[in-house]
């Protein structure tokens, strides 16, 4: 039949490859420094300063990378006050997924990717210090800082979204118990998680003393002490903002959820309140609602649902907060 479709050269349907783009791909991936940045910010989101202490390089030489991976359209990159954080953005376009393929395997042959590895969990490490020596050192006086925060209503909100008595719920990063006492108060039973063992001793103190019943275990939010499906739901009020890695939480809040369990994260939209890092020790200033979502997503979590509210406070301008929930596949 001639003219019909099938008699259609294949070359003339597919998509034409783009000898442009090959070049492109090719220039971009052929010096190991920019193999070696794309495969850090695959893992993490660096700041340059960070990208710099990974590599042991310059910032001029660091900078003219990066210029170089984000003109080729590879990285994503979110403002927070003066710095500026990187994350490798998957490229939409077949030649570079493929291509990015090959480069990524026989990079994961070289030496340097092990010591890479190992310098970024030292960075890594480096965050989580600095948010946990804040901790260690205020214990139990966070609960007259934490007034600035005028957020009662909200966790009243959040509480709300689990209240079937009966489930265990860990409550991440617990701090001096306020969310848990609310939780066990509606018959949950609670497991209070934190980093810090001074907060745990202040919520300890100040629960026993009520007769809440809650069982409190030091850990991390990135390494949680939760056996595979432990529990029926995760909060995470007002805790991301102090994690290393947010998005590898994620990950853990999946694994000791049981399927179809929930996460409730709560934490502040993006702000450029500076003082909360020297007041308040946070990493982060706030988070897109739509980067948690697509986080949970990534971790094997779905019908992600995200509501913002404004929070007034009688001290401080205070950022808008977010909610979001999600259930575990
Ligand atoms: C802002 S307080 C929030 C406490 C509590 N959720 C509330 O809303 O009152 C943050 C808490 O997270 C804890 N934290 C910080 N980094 C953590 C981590 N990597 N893993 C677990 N807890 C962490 C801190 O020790 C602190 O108690």
């Amino acid at each position: 039949m001639a003219g019909s479709v099938r008699d259609a050269a294949p070359e003339e349907t597919g998509p034409a490859v783009s000898t442009e783009v090959l070049q492109r791909v090719f220039k971009t991936l052929s010096d190991p420094t920019r193999i070696r940045m794309l495969a850090l910010l695959e893992r993490e989101e660096l700041a340059v300063q960070e990208v710099m202490d990974v590599l042991g390089m310059a910032q001029s030489r660091v900078s003219r990378h990066l210029g170089i991976l984000r003109e080729a359209g590879l990285l994503r990159d979110r403002r927070e006050g003066t710095h500026v954080f990187y994350r490798f953005r998957p490229p939409e376009v077949p030649e570079w997924n493929e291509a990015w393929a090959v480069a990524r395997r026989s990079f994961d042959r070289d030496p340097l990717s092990e010591r890479d590895a190992r310098a970024l969990a030292r960075v890594i490490a480096h965050r989580a210090s600095r948010s946990r020596s804040f901790f260690d050192s205020v214990g139990p006086e966070w609960d007259a800082l934490r007034k600035v925060f005028n957020d009662d209503a909200l966790r009243a909100r959040a509480i709300a979204q689990l209240a079937a008595p009966g489930l265990v719920v860990a409550d991440v990063g617990t701090g001096t118990g306020i969310l848990a006492a609310e939780l066990a108060s509606l018959g949950l039973r609670v497991i209070g998680i934190d980093s810090s063992p001074r907060m745990l001793e202040a919520a300890r103190a100040k629960l026993g003393a009520a007769g809440l019943d809650v069982e409190w275990r030091v850990g991390e939010a990135q390494a949680l002490p939760l056996a595979d499906a432990e529990v029926d739901a995760v909060f995470a009020h007002m805790v991301l903002h102090y994690l290393p890695s947010p998005e590898d939480a994620f990950a853990e809040f999946a694994r000791v959820l049981k399927p179809g369990g929930r996460a409730i994260i709560v934490d502040f939209v993006p702000h450029d309140a500076e003082w909360m890092r020297a007041e308040l020790g946070v990493l982060w200033l706030g988070f897109d609602p739509a980067d948690v979502e697509r986080w949970l997503e990534s971790a094997g979590f779905s019908e992600v649902q995200s509501e913002t509210f404004e929070v007034s406070s009688p001290t401080r301008e205070l950022p808008a907060t977010f909610l979001t929930r999600a259930y575990r596949r």
